[in-house]
C-alpha cells in the first residue's frame, strides 16, 4: 500500500518488485504534464519533505522520473532541498567532484561489474542515503541493481544457520590493499594518497584510525588497510527490525588486493560465500536507468551495484547522513 500525496503520481516500471508487500523501487511521476520540470519537482519536494523520506524508509528506494532534470546544477538542487547534511566520500573507488554536492559515481571501467555493497559500509560513519541521478543513459546494461539487505539475511540464515551465527558471534576481518598512485584504469584503484586526502603517511595513519581502520605499509608504497572487528548484520531504528546483511563478504573475500576472514582468524567456507553470491543475485531489483531519472536509496536498507556498460554513461551520485 502506498500512502497517497497530491503532488505525486504512483506509477510502474520494468524490473520493480513487491518485497513484504512494498514496491521497490517506488516510481513517483508528475501528476500532469504541466508538472514536468524540475521546479514543479523542488516545490513538490519543499511540500512533501517528511512524506518523502519516509517513502524512502519504507519502500527502501524510490525513483523519480519524468521531471526533466537536466544537469548536475538541477540534481544538486534537489539534495539541497532536504536538511540531510552532506558526508564526504571515503573507499576504493575514483571519483571527481562536480558541482556543490555532486561526484561522479565510480569512473572504473565501464566493462566492469561493480560488486554489491552499501555504500563505505565498513566506515564508522556510513550514509544513510544514496542519490543517483542519471545524466546520460547507458545504451545498453549500465544498470544500477540493488538489493533489499534484509532478504539476504532472511535467506542466509535458512540455507546456513550455523555459519551464520558463527560470523555473527565472531564478527568479521578486512583487508583491502590501496595502491600508492591513482591507477585510474581500475575500479577500485584509488591510490591512498588520493584516498585519505594527504601524502604524509603519519598523517594518513591518524585519518585512517579516525575511520576505524590499522595499516600496515609494503615495500612497493602500497598499503594494506585492516578493518575489523566488524559484523555480519546489523538492525537498524526504524526499519522493522530488519537484519540487514551489513557486510562486504562477497565483495572481499579471497581477491587478489582484499580479504575477508571471520574475525579471530578462521577462514569463510567457500560454499557459503559462493551460495550468497547467488542469493544476493537471486534478490537483486533492476530497472532501467532513463535520462532524468533521480533514485534515492535506503543505503541502511539496501545493496546496490552497477553492471557493466557500454558508453556513454554518466550517473552522478551524492551521499547523506
Ligand atoms: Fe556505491
Amino acid at each position: 500500500m502506498e500512502f497517497a500525496c497530491k503532488d505525486f503520481k504512483v506509477g510502474k516500471c520494468e524490473g520493480q518488485k513487491v518485497v513484504d508487500g512494498e514496491t521497490m523501487p517506488l516510481l513517483l511521476e508528475p501528476v500532469g504534464p504541466e508538472k514536468s520540470n524540475v521546479e514543479s519537482l523542488l516545490s513538490a519536494l519543499k511540500e512533501n519533505k517528511e512524506w518523502f523520506e519516509k517513502m524512502i524508509i519504507k519502500n527502501s528506494a524510490v525513483l523519480l522520473r519524468g521531471f526533466n532534470v537536466k544537469d548536475p546544477v538541477e540534481f544538486n538542487d534537489i539534495v539541497e532541498t532536504f536538511d540531510w547534511e552532506d558526508i564526504r566520500y571515503v573507499g576504493p573507488a575514483p571519483r571527481t567532484h562536480i558541482h556543490k554536492r555532486v561526484w561522479t559515481a565510480n569512473e572504473g571501467p565501464l566493462s566492469e561489474f561493480i560488486y554489491y555493497h552499501h555504500e563505505m559500509v565498513l566506515i564508522k560513519e556510513c550514509p544513510k542515503k544514496l542519490i543517483l541521478f542519471c545524466e546520460i543513459p547507458p545504451p545498453e546494461g549500465g544498470e544500477t541493481p540493488f538489493v533489499p539487505s534484509f532478504k539476504v539475511t532472511e535467506k542466509m540464515l535458512e540455507e546456513f544457520p550455523e555459519a551464520v551465527e558463527e560470523m555473527e558471534s565472531k564478527g568479521l576481518k578486512y583487508t583491502f590493499t590501496a595502491l600508492s598512485k591513482n591507477d585510474t584504469a581500475s575500479m577500485r584503484g584509488r591510490g591512498w594518497e588520493d584516498a585519505f586526502g594527504t601524502s604524509d603517511r603519519a598523517e594518513a595513519e591518524k585519518r585512517a584510525k579516525g575511520l576505524g581502520m590499522d595499516m600496515e605499509w609494503q615495500a612497493d608504497g602500497s598499503v594494506k588497510t585492516v578493518l575489523g572487528p566488524r559484523p555480519l548484520t546489523r538492525v537498524f531504528e526504524g526499519r522493522n527490525g530488519r537484519r540487514m546483511w551489513f557486510n562486504t563478504v562477497v565483495g572481499m573475500h579471497g581477491k587478489k588486493i582484499s580479504s575477508a576472514l571471520m574475525a579471530d582468524g578462521t577462514e569463510i567456507p567457500e560454499n557459503v560465500v559462493k551460495r550468497c553470491e547467488q542469493i544476493i543475485e537471486e534478490e537483486s531489483i533492476q530497472f532501467k536507468w532513463e535520462k532524468g531519472d533521480v533514485l534515492f536509496l535506503d543505503n541502511l536498507a539496501t545493496l546496490h551495484g552497477r553492471r557493466p556498460s557500454l558508453p556513454p554513461r554518466r550517473v552522478l551520485v551524492a551521499t547523506c547522513k
